[in-house]
């Protein structure tokens, strides 16, 4: 970067007025600016969620060296997403991802990622995700049989976030890498994922990391390194890329490829060389999928319970409607259709408690959104926990309603108006995949339980890469009665 632009970069907190140019869109500037910029630190979201509603759909800041637009309406999401998704490139914020998972298909751009979404789009088509409802179900029997959702009496409290990620990790072990995620491999991943996450965050947000990773010879990679929680990141990291790795030995030594995500990665060639893919590149897709396929469901099923939780009636409706379509049997891929309600609970959930929170895009060249310039190079943030509750489209916002998702009222919202899984060609290859698993899965376990937030719980959210409830869910759980022992006169019992 032109040593010009580096000193303009790291002033443009202090002066963006005079730096910037006009026509820039609305936002905090001067002083404002720089307590903004203070405020970020802690939690990116809350500032940002506050200075879309006090400027409007549209505005910007100057932060970490770079003008930092906020995107809060459907209109402005759609025109970045997919309009003009062509001068967009992934932003800053995936840098951290990149540490972590490589250069998968989360993270990749250009022909890199094409080839890969189109390897992998076929695996993700409904016939396969037909395929893997059994393997979903028996997960979740286990977990309900004999793992973290075994067993528990009335009033006996778990934390729910930490169960539906053991949950849908064995899911995901199950249905794409054709192994088992459970028991110790779980207990190594979900603390890395949680160090990744937290500790990843906490150094990238901070302002020195990103001044240093603007400066020449320098880069994000290098300036996290230089932060005092980075041995421990990188720990998680490996602990991470050592499961993946044991996994893809374990595989090889068996000489079978088999036919799942690891098949596939194993036996694909490149169509002008013929060469297969290298080791390095597999790696980086199976953790992809290893954490993308999991934290966010894991998050939208703990965000679901917590809803129900507050609307009793809601939760009622959802219970009746599992019962008369399921009675007590374990649901099939065709139920997800049959149960509108527990699926319109999982979306109405991931609208107000959006797992990805927003998505973040840079510029490639000047564009302009909403009437005003967004220059080149300047980080855009759909930021999608706004638009969820934009007053202008959702009549009551803020309330918890599943109605508005049931088929016949769906009708007329505006098309990027509810963007859970992003849009455009970056749209999530899983999001399928994540519905179907979490509607059957919510469906299953509310056969069994049902939780309440126990009457001291103040949940927060902790707007990392997801939006997951801080330090974990604590839940009450209420068994409930089985209707399979219900039909038998005079013996029913509590599951
Ligand atoms: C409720 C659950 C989920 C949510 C809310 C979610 C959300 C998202 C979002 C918003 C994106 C787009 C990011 C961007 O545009 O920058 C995305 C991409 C992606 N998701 Fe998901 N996701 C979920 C579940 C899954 C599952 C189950 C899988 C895999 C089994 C998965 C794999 C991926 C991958 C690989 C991408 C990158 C796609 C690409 O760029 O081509 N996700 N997800």
């Amino acid at each position: 970067m032109p040593v010009a632009d580096q000193v303009k970069g790291l002033l443009a907190p202090l002066l963006p007025d005079v730096l910037s140019g006009r026509d820039l869109p609305p936002g905090p500037r001067g002083l404002d600016n720089a307590l903004f910029v203070a405020k970020t630190t802690n939690d990116f979201m809350r500032p940002l969620i506050s200075m879309a509603a006090e400027y409007g759909p549209v505005s910007a800041t100057f932060s970490r060296g770079r003008t930092l637009v906020v995107l809060a309406n459907h209109e402005a999401a759609r025109h970045v997403l997919v309009t003009n998704q062509d001068n967009y490139v992934k932003g800053i914020e995936y840098e951290l991802l990149r540490i972590v998972l490589g250069e998968g298909l989360l993270t990749s751009e250009g022909e890199r990622w094409q080839t890969q979404r189109r390897l992998v789009q076929p695996l993700f088509a409904k016939r396969h995700i037909g395929e893997f409802v059994g393997q979903m179900t028996d997960a979740t029997r286990d977990s309900l049989d004999t793992g973290p959702l075994s067993d528990l009496g009335e009033g006996e409290g778990l934390d729910i976030n930490r169960a539906m990620m053991e949950l849908t990790l064995d899911v995901v072990g199950r249905t794409l890498f054709g192994a088992d995620l459970t028991g110790e491999t779980a207990r190594r991943v979900a603390p890395a994922m949680n160090d990744v996450l937290t500790l990843g965050t906490r150094m990238v947000r901070r302002l020195p990391t990103f001044v240093i990773a603007s400066l020449p010879g320098f880069n994000m990679r290098r300036a996290i390194a230089l932060n005092p929680e980075s041995i421990r990141f990188r720990r998680a990291v490996e602990q991470l890329r050592g499961v993946i790795d044991e996994l893809l030995v374990e595989r090889e030594m068996s000489g079978d490829p088999g036919e799942d995500l690891f098949g596939l990665m194993l036996t694909t060639t490149d169509p002008e060389t013929g060469e297969p893919m290298e080791r390095d590149r597999i790696a980086d897709e199976l953790m992809t999928f290893m954490l993308a396929g999991h934290e966010t469901t894991s998050n939208a099923l703990s965000w679901a319970f917590r809803w129900l939780s507050l609307n009793p009636e809601a939760r009622e409706t959802m219970v009746g409607e599992v019962d008369e379509v399921l009675g007590g049997r374990a649901p099939s891929f065709e139920d997800a259709d049959r149960l509108p309600w527990t699926r319109a609970v999982v979306e109405e959930s991931m609208r107000l408690s959006p797992p990805a929170w927003m998505v973040g895009r840079k510029a490639v060249e000047e564009d302009r959104v909403g009437g005003y310039r967004i220059p080149a190079g300047a980080s855009t943030m759909v930021l999608i926990r706004s638009i969820h509750r934009d007053p202008e489209v959702w009549e009551n916002p803020e309330g918890f309603d599943p109605r508005r998702f049931l088929p016949e009222n769906r009708g007329d919202l505006p098309r990027s108006a509810y963007l859970p899984f992003g849009a455009g060609r970056r749209i999530c290859v899983g999001s399928t995949f994540a519905l179907v698993e979490a509607t059957l899965l919510l469906a299953m376990i509310s056969q069994r339980y049902e939780f309440d937030l126990p009457p001291w719980a103040s949940v927060t959210e902790d707007a990392a890469i997801t939006l997951r409830p801080k330090g974990g869910l604590e839940m009450v759980a209420k068994p409930r009665l089985r209707l399979a022992d219900a039909v038998v006169p005079g013996q029913a019992q509590l599951a």
